[in-house]
């Protein structure tokens, strides 16, 4: 592809050195699970997260099994969500036997519409299940009030909502390392943060069979860690990753000053945004879409069917939610990662102008 959506070898082919340096202290040690590695990240991201506890896990969908079942989640409970996600966000709640409930979003910033949210609130809401979508924080602080509030990071890692990192401003929050997110591994990774000592434990408990020595089982748990390798690599990876979040910005920036914006609507930006993907709207959204794909320049649509319409949430009761349909036919994410150049992003934006001017003249 002349220009793909993202490039993550880009990313890290600066880094290969201290990459293979930290693979290989794996392989000296010869401890590839819940070791040294682990326990550092941890650390390490907890201090970075702003957070008291982070326990690392298999990837992103299992943080959220984990948390829902360590917050004693399950049949006949409701969580409130968007229906305008990654399917993992709504499955895990499905999951765990408990009813999602797909709350509308507010079609300037795609994030939850809390209003929305305090409508479809009952007796047995037991929390409200929020994304940072594409790396913009959710606004955490005007969801009613009295209800956990869990964060699903798993797009926003590094982003800041009124100055704080997003993930432990709610109850607990999770994060996953999937090779394309702002702190990626070399495989699958997840993260679970919280201020809240029992629960961090709890889900320590749980991502080992729910025992603490391979002896007593205290609980009906599951299997799901961070391996040693991927926790060597993201320590490397972590170093970097506001210094990739700036670069996202930045490149963000760009596409504006580059004219995007007289072409189509641009994501409005705030300080704590981190562009996990840059998302515009155009009513022409399938014509520019065929454009780029002609000039051989990646694009996506995420999500161009939301949760509430997916085959196996057709059950689930609920009605339309307008702008998130609005959204599913209008959205298109361009090209955008932290070394992605200005020449790259002129030929985008022509690209995308050309296809509206064909558009203009037929
Ligand atoms: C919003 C959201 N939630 C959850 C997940 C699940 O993460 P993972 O792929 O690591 O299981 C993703 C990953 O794509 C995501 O984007």
């Amino acid at each position: 592809m002349t220009i793909p959506l993202t490039d993550v070898k880009a990313q890290y082919a600066p880094l290969l050195a201290d990459v293979r340096a930290a693979m290989d202290g794996v392989l000296e040690r010869g401890q590839f699970i819940l070791g040294p590695e682990v326990r550092a990240f941890e650390e390490e991201a907890a201090r970075f997260l702003e957070a008291s506890h982070a326990v690392g896990v298999a990837n992103g969908t299992d943080a959220l099994v984990l948390v829902l079942d360590a917050l004693g989640i399950g049949p006949g409970d409701e969580v409130i969500c968007p229906s305008f996600t990654f399917y993992a966000t709504a499955e895990s709640i499905a999951r765990r036997g408990a009813t999602p409930v797909f709350a509308d979003i507010d079609p300037g910033t795609l994030n939850l519409d809390p209003a929305d949210v305090a409508e479809r609130v009952t007796p047995r809401t037991k929390a409200i299940l929020a994304v940072h979508l594409y790396g913009r924080p959710a606004p955490l602080d005007e969801l009613p009030d009295g209800i956990p509030v869990v964060e699903d990071a798993a797009q926003a890692f590094g982003a800041r909502l009124g100055g704080k990192r997003v993930g432990a401003i709610g109850v607990v929050g999770t994060f996953s390392f999937y090779p394309t997110k702002n702190l990626f591994g070399l495989g699958d990774g997840g993260l679970v943060v919280s201020n809240d000592p029992e629960l961090a434990d709890r889900i320590r408990l749980l991502r080992f069979h729910g025992s603490r020595d391979k002896e007593r089982f205290d609980a009906v748990g599951y299997n799901s860690r961070l391996d040693e390798l991927q926790a060597a690599v993201l320590r490397v990876f972590l170093g970097h990753v506001d210094e990739w979040n700036e670069a996202r910005r930045s490149a963000a920036a760009r596409y504006a000053e580059l004219g995007l914006g007289e072409l189509c609507e641009l994501p409005p930006d705030e300080p704590g945004h981190v562009y996990h993907v840059y998302c515009v709207r155009t009513r022409e959204r399938d014509r520019v879409a065929a454009a780029l794909r002609g000039q051989d320049i990646g694009c996506a649509t995420y999500y161009s069917t939301p949760l509430h319409l997916q085959p196996a949430m057709s059950s689930l009761a609920g009605g339309s939610l307008p702008e998130t349909e609005r959204a599913a036919q209008e959205t298109l994410a361009l090209p955008l990662w932290p070394a992605i150049t200005s020449a790259q992003q002129e030929e985008v934006v022509e690209c995308v102008r050309s296809a509206l001017a064909l558009r203009a003249a037929s």
